[in-house]
């Protein structure tokens, strides 16, 4: 039907004829002359149809509107004004037939060729118009470019790609799980993959010793910028991997999608950080180092204080920690209030903001201290002249935290943070276990399958919250991008574990069963990770939502607009399934 696409054509071709098909993007009209972009997935097309030398052309091209779908056959011209901002910018195309194909209900939902955008309930409801705009097709290709690369890059190492069931047990992610019902089994469920995680594990004990998967997982949680209900993995296993061979295949992957997709050289080894160094200097277990401004911590200046407060926060074991900020920024009255607000969302009593002054401090405490305890504060901190101090003191993760929080919120609203550029980091050393206060119960901090560092493997019985992991997690420009670990492949260890997250011996064999049972047959040493695709597609595109690299994703409320999914089904289907729904 057509001899060209939208995007290919230039002067060399002048002279020739060529068909085209494509969505009217605009049209002008101009006396006798009728302009009018042409676009498809490849680019834009001006054509000029002429009343004088095609009347017949000129009538349909009279009858197009916005987003009608045409067919036109004419002859390439050099164009007399180049537009430089299009790829074919250098010619027109002289109209002598148009066909329409298919005509589009005006006025459209959305305005495909315009800057101003719908809402994003309108977008969703008519995605399918919405994914006509050329920055979406960018976004969904530069997706599928992305995971080319990592299919590619996998295969030439040896990796195999293998599928896991969707109707399966689900793993613990530590999400609520989508359950389907099962018909032939009444009153029994599936329940949707969280994740590949113990599949991925059997092959291991299978044999495939370096298994991937572009994996679909369900989690029903809190929708969020970053997360959607289904979303994709890169989802990888290796049998006798320790963590250096785990990082040397994803930076060598990671490497390799940044030239194809990016072109851009990436540094490697990446940089890689503890834990506890990454909360104690950036407040955050995924750290955004595309800026300086460490926190630093000052309890010891304070350790002989008589100010109450901090008297007994230290006294509790918690401790004091400081923020510097830069006297050229002028941070303004309103803007340090919304930055107390985010300390108090973060659990903080509140902040304290002190302004250097000579050898002083200007603040509400100042009078609560002895003038060595201001001295030590301004030597430790390095503070000078008008510099900004901004104090928290509390528990050691929600001062890390909420201190963690401000300087994230500074470096936005001062533009701190370079663009385009791609700091990619590990973080290693995580506890194995934390306590979850509303369930009163030890929690896994990764997964249950996730190995103890072997020098803390004593510690398991009588001090469980001080184990560290084996787990690491990969963060890009400071968002959690993946996460992953070294496995236990003993069976005793495994039954450990489950024991200290307060799992019976009956609970444990009849969710893990089959796992544990497959871990008496000959389990190889084994690791592996998950990136999340659409989170990695999300910031290669320089987008702030997931939504935004999906093609068809759930708004905020977890609905479908456009397909109105979730929705009622009929009594006969609940019934087969042997179902009753209580109305609440
Ligand atoms: P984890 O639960 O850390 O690990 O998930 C890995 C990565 O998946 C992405 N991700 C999400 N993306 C979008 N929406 C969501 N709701 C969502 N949840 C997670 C994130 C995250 O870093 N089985 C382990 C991996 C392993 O141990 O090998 C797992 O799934 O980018």
């Amino acid at each position: 039907m057509r001899t060209h696409t939208c995007g290919e054509l230039n002067e060399k071709f002048a002279g020739k004829e060529v068909v085209l098909c494509g969505w009217v993007h605009t049209k002008r009209s101009h006396g006798g002359l009728i302009f009018i972009d042409l676009r498809d997935r490849y680019g834009i097309t001006q054509l000029i149809v002429n009343s004088k030398d095609s009347p017949s052309a000129y009538d349909q091209a009279h009858r197009v509107e916005k987003e009608f779908v045409i067919r036109v056959k004419g002859i390439v011209k050099k164009r007399m004004q180049p537009n430089p901002k299009l790829k074919t910018g250098n010619i027109e195309i002289n109209c002598n037939e148009i066909e329409i194909l298919s005509e589009a209900k005006q006025p459209l939902p959305i305005e495909i060729a315009s800057e101003l955008l719908a809402s994003e309930d309108t977008r969703l409801k008519y995605r399918y118009l919405d994914l006509r705009r050329p920055e979406m097709q960018q976004n969904i290709i530069l997706r599928h470019k992305l995971v080319k690369a990592i299919r590619d890059y996998l295969d030439s190492d040896g990796f195999i790609e293998i599928e896991t069931p969707i109707l399966a047990k689900s793993t613990p992610e530590g999400a609520r799980d989508y359950l389907v019902p099962s018909r032939v089994h009444k009153g029994k469920f599936f329940a949707l993959p969280q994740s590949p995680q113990i599949f991925k594990q059997l092959l291991m004990v299978s044999g495939f010793d370096k298994y991937f998967q572009i994996a679909r997982c369900f989690r029903d949680e809190d929708l969020r910028a970053d997360r959607q209900p289904e979303f994709t993995q890169l989802d990888l296993e290796i049998s006798f991997a320790d963590e250096e061979k785990v990082f040397e295949v994803i930076e060598g992957c990671i490497a390799h999608v940044m030239r194809e997709v990016k072109k851009i050289d990436i540094k490697r080894p990446f940089p890689r950080i503890s834990y506890e160094d990454a909360m104690n200097r950036f407040g955050s277990d995924k750290p955004d180092v595309r800026f300086d401004m460490e926190l630093i911590d000052v309890t010891k200046c304070f350790e002989k204080t008589g100010f109450e407060i901090f008297k007994e926060i230290i006294r509790k074991g918690g401790c004091i920690k400081a923020l510097v900020v830069d006297d050229k920024y002028k941070i303004t009255k309103d803007q340090l209030k919304e930055i107390t607000e985010i300390a108090k969302t973060f659990g903080a009593k509140g902040l304290i903001i002190a302004r250097v002054e000579g050898k002083e401090i200007d603040s509400s405490i100042a009078k609560h201290l002895s003038a060595s305890e201001s001295s030590k504060l301004l030597k430790e901190t390095k503070a000078k002249e008008g510099m900004l101090l901004l104090i928290v003191a509390a528990d050691w993760r929600t001062a890390c935290i909420s201190l963690g929080e401000i300087r994230l919120k500074i470096a936005e609203l001062l533009s701190l943070v370079k663009k385009e550029s791609y700091c990619f980091l590990w973080v290693t050393d995580f506890p194995l276990f934390e306590y979850n206060i509303e369930e009163k119960k030890i929690n896994s901090v990764h997964h249950p399958f996730t190995a103890p560092k072997d020098e803390d493997i004593a510690k398991m019985d009588k001090e469980p919250l001080k184990v560290r992991s084996r787990a690491y997690d990969i963060v890009l420009n400071g968002i959690e991008l993946g996460g992953g670990s070294i496995r236990i492949h003993n069976k005793e260890l495994q039954k450990k574990v489950f024991k200290i997250l307060g799992l019976s011996e009956e609970q444990a064999k009849e969710k893990f069963g089959f796992l544990l049972e497959a871990f008496e047959y000959g389990a190889p040493p084994h690791g592996g990770i998950a990136i999340g695709i659409d989170r990695f597609a999300m910031l290669l595109a320089d987008q702030k939502s997931i939504r935004q690299v999906i093609a068809f994703p759930k708004n905020k409320a977890c609905q479908s607009l456009m397909d109105d999914a979730p929705s009622d089904v009929s009594e006969e289907q609940l019934k087969e399934l042997g179902l009753k729904i209580e109305k609440s």
